[in-house]
């Protein structure tokens, strides 16, 4: 199997089942990593402070978790977490590092992949340079239990390509009007555009469980309406001001205060993260990314 990118013949490894032609063996019957990309329509819901203490909360109950911060011109997540790497994904696009040198370490062992910082350039990767990044990713998550990828706020190519490579797409929302649309336009896209057929919403920011159903019931009638995708509802995080705390201070509110209203959804959405794998979860290599990658520059 194999597909034309920018002139080049890329053989395209399958997404699910046990492992493209000519794979070794030894690969294909490694455990899959399982990879989710969170991600949101507009901007400022809270997917790098999901990201963060969903990682850390999953670390201390004793999983392998890398996060890569794929909002790479904008990334921030480095700073919530009070780390000051030295390299960032701009070293490994300029061709300065490989992916494995740019490795930080986080709160609870995380594995962090840092992105850099008001590099415009970084917004804008071409096919072949995505495809260089994701196949060293590919790689680089053998032996690691969860791969969370923390993308940029949008509709943009860079946003939508980091999560459709995923195998589970989490949309986050806020219980705003113009949070809710935006999830709204996402979810068009993902549909029309990459033909998904499921994601997952996480309400952020709730002031009750209640409300947080309420705007999963608001998309859900809409999208059953109108699109060819279904949302599964993931769950809420409470709007706490220990969390913003936390943030000031560059501290995950899972790791200073477990207890308080924020930490314990992030504690209860990662134990029911574990408790539920993945429905079509491939059995043997990744194989993230190409397949999707591709198909979206040539529909
Ligand atoms: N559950 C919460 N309770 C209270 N405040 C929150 C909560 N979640 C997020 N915030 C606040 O919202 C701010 C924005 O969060 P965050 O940076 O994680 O959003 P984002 O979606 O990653 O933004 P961007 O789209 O710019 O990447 C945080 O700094 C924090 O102060
Ligand atoms: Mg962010």
């Amino acid at each position: 199997m194999s597909q034309r990118v920018s002139g080049k013949v890329i053989p395209l490894p399958r997404r699910e089942g046990t492992g493209a032609e000519g794979e070794p063996p030894s690969r294909r019957e490694r455990a899959a990593t399982r990879v989710l990309a969170v991600t949101s329509g507009k901007g400022g819901v809270g997917k790098t402070n999901i990201v963060a203490n969903l990682g850390f909360t999953l670390s201390r109950l004793g999983k392998k978790v890398m996060i890569l911060d794929a909002d790479l011109g904008l990334g921030n997540l480095d700073v919530l977490l009070g780390i000051a790497p030295r390299w960032n994904i701009s070293h490994v696009i300029r061709g300065e590092r490989m992916l494995a040198d740019i490795l930080a370490e986080g709160p609870g062992r995380m594995q962090i992949l840092p992105a850099a910082s008001g590099i415009q350039e970084l917004t804008r990767l071409n096919a072949e340079q995505k495809l260089q990044l994701f196949s060293d990713l590919d790689r680089l998550i053998d032996g690691v239990d969860l791969l969370l990828i923390d993308t940029a706020a949008g509709i943009s190519s860079n946003v939508m390509d980091f999560s459709v490579m995923a195998q589970e797409i989490v949309v986050v929302v806020s219980p705003e009007p113009t949070a809710i649309t935006d999830a709204y336009a996402l979810m068009k896209v993902l549909s029309l555009k990459y033909a998904e057929k499921s994601c997952k919403l996480l309400v952020n920011l709730a002031a009750s469980p209640r409300e947080a159903r309420e705007v999963f019931r608001q998309l859900e009638l809409v999208t059953a309406r109108f699109l060819d995708i279904r949302v599964e509802y993931w769950g809420h995080i409470l709007r706490d001001d220990r969390l913003a705390r936390g943030v000031k201070h560059q501290r995950l509110v899972s790791e200073l205060y477990p207890d308080s209203r924020a930490g314990r959804c992030f504690a209860d959405l990662a134990r029911r993260l574990i408790a539920s794998p993945p429905a079509h979860r491939p059995k043997g290599d990744t194989h993230l990314f190409w397949h999707h990658l591709v198909r979206s520059h040539h529909p």
